[in-house]
């Protein structure tokens, strides 16, 4: 092990941030120097907890903190201001997801990390994707990408295991309000599900959103989205997200020409096709036909290390100068924010859009929104509750 060590500083000692905290402090090759929170009994009290500087304001920190890498745990709307400023002063990010509210606002951090690597060839920008590391996921990606499947004419994705109670709903001001979060299901917790989506079949040509707000909360944003995807190699995706069921169901379903793959509670199923289903339709003989396949399952090893610290750890490795690929790179963001806004963008205008989607039009609809709530956002009274984060992250089970 190199004895490198990369200072690190954190924006955000909240939910997450902690988590981040928790195993930034045991990894190798990375001195946690540095914390900030606009709460500043919270950065005070993390920074003595952790032996870190506190500070009240993420410019300070990064203009004086001495950091490599700021994490950005703080909430989405501030994610694309600390990033551009971490990357003009040549300091790597490691941004939570989503990336940003909106495509303009992404598009111009993507153009910041590009025109600061002119400066800082060396520079990093990671998004934290930590679902891309969960042993199913990485199994699909494995057998997508092998192109084993043939031609994709397929994917329908029921992912309803992101409950979320009006008490969590609460628990924030700035959640599940246009002005604090820019969004709901699809802006916080689907993001990892979008990014999946277009990290195993790209993004489609034409998206068909169904967005209904506040249909079982009491909230202001989405809670519920049915979409339909169109892609230019004739695939068609389906995905049907809300924060209200139980028990949630997460079931995606993968058809391809020459097999189909099913993953659900756990098991991954392949159904290999005897032959060309495609050929098969368009040439047998027969009028109707079913073919009673077994399926085999496939052995995924669930012990391999994932989540959140492994994300990070690729990072690290690379910045001690090992060669390897970040789980996810900061701009493979734009694709799971353009189907989030673009499934947002075809609901309020009640008809499909192209890809990539009109940012301006997304950006009027926002504004609009925001300027013209009159929503009353209740918040939890009382001190702030530590929340079990775990509850909350997929395992694509
Ligand atoms: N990858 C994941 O699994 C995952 C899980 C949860 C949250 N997130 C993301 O992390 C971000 C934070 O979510 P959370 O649930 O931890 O929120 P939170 O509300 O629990 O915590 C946010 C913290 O940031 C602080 N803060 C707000 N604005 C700030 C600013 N400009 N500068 C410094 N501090 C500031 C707040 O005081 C608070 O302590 C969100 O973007 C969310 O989508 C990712």
């Amino acid at each position: 092990m190199s004895n490198t060590s990369i200072n690190f500083g954190l924006v955000g000692i909240g939910n997450i941030g902690r988590a981040h905290l928790k195993y930034l402090n045991e990894m190798d090759n990375v001195a946690l120097i540095a914390v900030c929170d606009v709460d500043q009994e919270k950065a005070d009290q993390f920074a003595s907890t952790y032996g870190a500087q506190a500070y009240y304001s993420a410019s300070d920190m990064l203009a004086n903190a001495g950091i490599d890498v700021v994490i950005i745990a703080v909430p989405h709307y501030d994610h694309p201001t600390i990033a551009i400023e971490a990357f003009e002063r040549g300091i790597h990010v490691m941004c939570e997801k989503p990336i940003a509210v909106h495509v303009n606002d992404a598009n111009r951090m993507i153009d910041a990390y590009e025109a600061a690597k002119q400066t800082y060839p060396n520079l990093q920008f990671a998004i934290m994707f930590q679902e891309r590391t969960l042993p199913f996921y990485a199994k699909l990606k494995e057998i997508v990408a092998s192109g084993e499947l043939g031609q994709l004419t397929r994917a329908t994705w029921i992912h309803t295991k992101w409950f979320r109670s009006q008490t969590y709903y609460n628990s924030g001001g700035w959640r599940a309000t246009w002005a604090g979060e820019g969004g709901g299901i699809l802006t916080n917790q689907c993001p990892h599900t979008l990014d999946m989506y277009q990290w195993l079949f790209g993004l489609p040509a034409l998206i068909s959103g169904h967005a209904h707000i506040g249909k079982y909360h009491d909230i202001e944003v989405e809670d519920e989205v049915t979409a339909y995807l169109e892609h230019a190699n004739g695939m068609i995706g389906h995905l049907i997200v809300t924060t209200a069921e139980l028990p949630g169901t997460n079931r995606l379903e993968i058809v391809g020409d020459h097999g189909k793959l099913l993953l659900e509670n756990g098991k991954l199923l392949y159904y290999k096709y005897p032959e060309s289903m495609l050929t098969f339709t368009r040439e047998t003989e027969q009028q109707f036909a079913s073919w009673e396949l077994e399926p085999e399952e496939v052995p995924v090893d669930t012990t391999v290390p994932n989540g959140h610290a492994v994300v990070t750890r690729r990072l690290v490795d690379r910045l001690i100068g090992l060669d390897v690929d970040l789980i996810a790179e900061g701009p493979e963001g734009l694709g799971a924010l353009t189907l989030a806004n673009g499934i947002m963008l075809s609901s309020f205008e009640k008809r499909p859009v192209t890809v990539p989607i009109d940012g301006d039009a997304f950006l009027r609809h926002l504004e609009e929104k925001i300027r013209t709530s009159s929503f009353i956002k209740k918040v939890n009274e009382g001190p702030e509750t530590l929340v079990d984060m775990s509850a909350s992250f997929g395992t694509a089970k």
